[in-house]
């Protein structure tokens, strides 16, 4: 069972806030904190007298108060058990740097009993917050055809999940889907597989996880509320790992009229970092800035005020 993560394009995170390298009187939000892997690189390299990091996971918010408990005891750090969209909601706090790393955590991937994984076997639950009430077994289990359907083609891109749905609508007469194996299997031999290139589970899961978790609402919900609590000259970073999340960052970003997105083009890993990591592979990082932006430096300026002193 691994407990590590690899924090992605971890360079490029510390970099989107290098105006803030000599301030002291920063505060820094992490709404996903997971391990922790970006924030530990963050105070290596900048100083925020305030750190307030969130995660709707349980067993992260533990570990990260085992970890920080001193911090916390001296009001540096504040270790929030909370979605991200329910602090952007609550909270007025100004703040000056903001970091979203979207999706799951390698331990959240790699332990079964979360049932996020389709080649290793455990309840199909796929709940980011252990607390949440709606599971990927409800869904597959109780929701109607046509909302599976549904489900499969908005989140997951599936636009061929006749087969799949009639199978999991005749299936769970008999017995339930309970586990993610079950549900796997039943796909693979309904879809075909030759046990080359991407397992035909991997958008069906994809599809139920973003569904348990809301993931599209929250980010919708949480951006924009995020951005209003920015101070001037402040930044957002976030990474996403799914095509429909970053349309919606990169779109948020680019219509807010409080400020601007700082990277035209988005930014991806290294292939050294994919290979390294290949969880990185998806990934793509966007920065905005609130706040106006900086005019460009004009190149000819000095050469004009030059010829109008030669006028005068
Ligand atoms: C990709 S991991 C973050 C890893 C982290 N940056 C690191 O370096 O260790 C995503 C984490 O964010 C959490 N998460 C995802 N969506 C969230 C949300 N809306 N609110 C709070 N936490 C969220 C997940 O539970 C998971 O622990």
């Amino acid at each position: 069972m691994s407990e590590v993560h690899k924090p992605v394009l971890l360079n490029e995170v510390i970099e989107s806030f290098a105006d803030f390298k000599n301030r002291v009187d920063l505060t820094f939000f992490d709404g996903t904190y997971g391990r922790g892997g970006h924030f530990r690189e963050i105070l290596n390299t900048y100083h925020p007298h305030l750190a307030i990091l969130t995660d709707q996971d349980s067993a992260a918010i533990e570990k990260a108060r085992t970890d920080w408990q001193t911090a916390a005891a001296q009001n540096k750090v504040k270790i929030l058990h909370q979605n991200f969209s329910m602090f952007a909601m609550e909270n007025e706090v100004p703040l000056d740097m903001i970091l979203l790393d979207l999706g799951v955590s390698s331990p959240q991937l790699d332990q079964p009993e979360r049932g996020f994984s389709f080649n290793k076997d455990g309840p199909l639950d796929m709940r980011m917050n252990q607390n949440a009430k709606l599971t990927a077994a409800e869904i597959v289990n109780q929701y109607e055809a046509d909302d599976l359907t549904e489900i499969f083609k908005t989140y997951g891109e599936i636009y061929t999940s006749g087969r799949v749905v009639r199978a999991i609508v005749n299936d769970r007469v008999e017995k339930p889907f309970q586990t993610t194996l079950q549900l796997a299997q039943m796909i693979e031999r309904v879809d075909g597989w030759h046990k080359k290139g991407f397992h035909p589970a991997t958008q069906y899961f994809m599809a139920l996880r973003l569904v348990v978790n809301r993931e599209l609402q929250v980010i919708e919900d949480a951006i924009p509320r995020l951005i209003n609590q920015l101070l001037d000259g402040g930044r957002i970073s976030v990474i996403t790992f799914h095509s429909l999340e970053d349309r919606i960052i990169k779109n948020l970003f680019k219509d807010s009229e409080l400020g601007f997105l700082v990277n035209k083009k988005v930014i991806v890993p290294t292939e050294e970092e994919c290979k390294i990591n290949p969880r990185a592979r998806s990934a793509k990082l966007r920065i905005f800035q609130k706040g106006k932006m900086p005019e460009k430096p004009d190149k000819f300026a000095a050469r004009r005020a030059l010829r109008i002193m030669d006028d005068a």
